[in-house]
């Protein structure tokens, strides 16, 4: 990632910050059940230009990420999911499991898409959702750490 950019742990008054980036780039916001929180910000020249969320829901370790347009394509989601993944591995996951928007961009970093619903926990699926394969085309997807 090139040099001007700046992650680290997300300060409390930043998050609201960080979710605008997250809605701006097609993210849901629910945090209806989630027990364990990490944030991070991306800056640069002090502004905020992406995030990333740790998330661990009915019993699976998830999260998200977003860049903001002007800067994507520079390596900063890499950057970002290196980070997520180490957390994730450090509190002791065995996988990360993501409702995964760009199915092809995670593939990349070794995540499968789970082809079986009946293994995914309930609230974790998207099946229930109104914007199901209709304006939005997840999938499923698990790395095993
Ligand atoms: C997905 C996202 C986080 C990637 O961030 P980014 O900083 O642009 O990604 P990077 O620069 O690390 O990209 C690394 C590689 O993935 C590729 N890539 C980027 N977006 C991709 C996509 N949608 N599908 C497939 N490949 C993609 C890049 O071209 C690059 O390839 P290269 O290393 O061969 O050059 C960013 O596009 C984003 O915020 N998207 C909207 C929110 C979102 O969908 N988040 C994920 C939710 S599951």
């Amino acid at each position: 990632m090139n040099d001007m950019f700046k992650i680290r742990k997300a300060e409390p008054d930043e998050y609201t910050e960080i979710e605008k980036i997250f809605e701006a780039q097609g993210l849901e916001n629910t945090k209806n059940g989630v027990e364990i929180f990490k944030g991070y910000s991306v800056e640069t020249l002090n502004k905020l230009i992406g995030g990333a969320e740790i998330m661990f829901q009915d019993g699976e370790y998830t999260f998200s990420v977003a860049v903001d347009d002007d800067y994507k394509s520079q390596g900063i989601g890499k950057s970002l999911f290196q980070l997520v993944k180490k957390e994730i591995r450090g509190l002791g996951a065995k996988r990360i499991m993501i409702q995964a928007k760009v199915p092809a961009y995670w593939s990349k970093f070794g995540f499968a898409e789970v082809i079986n619903l009946d293994d995914v926990p309930k609230k974790f699926r998207c099946d229930g959702c109104s914007k199901y394969e209709k304006d939005c085309f997840p999938k499923i997807m698990i790395l095993d750490l």
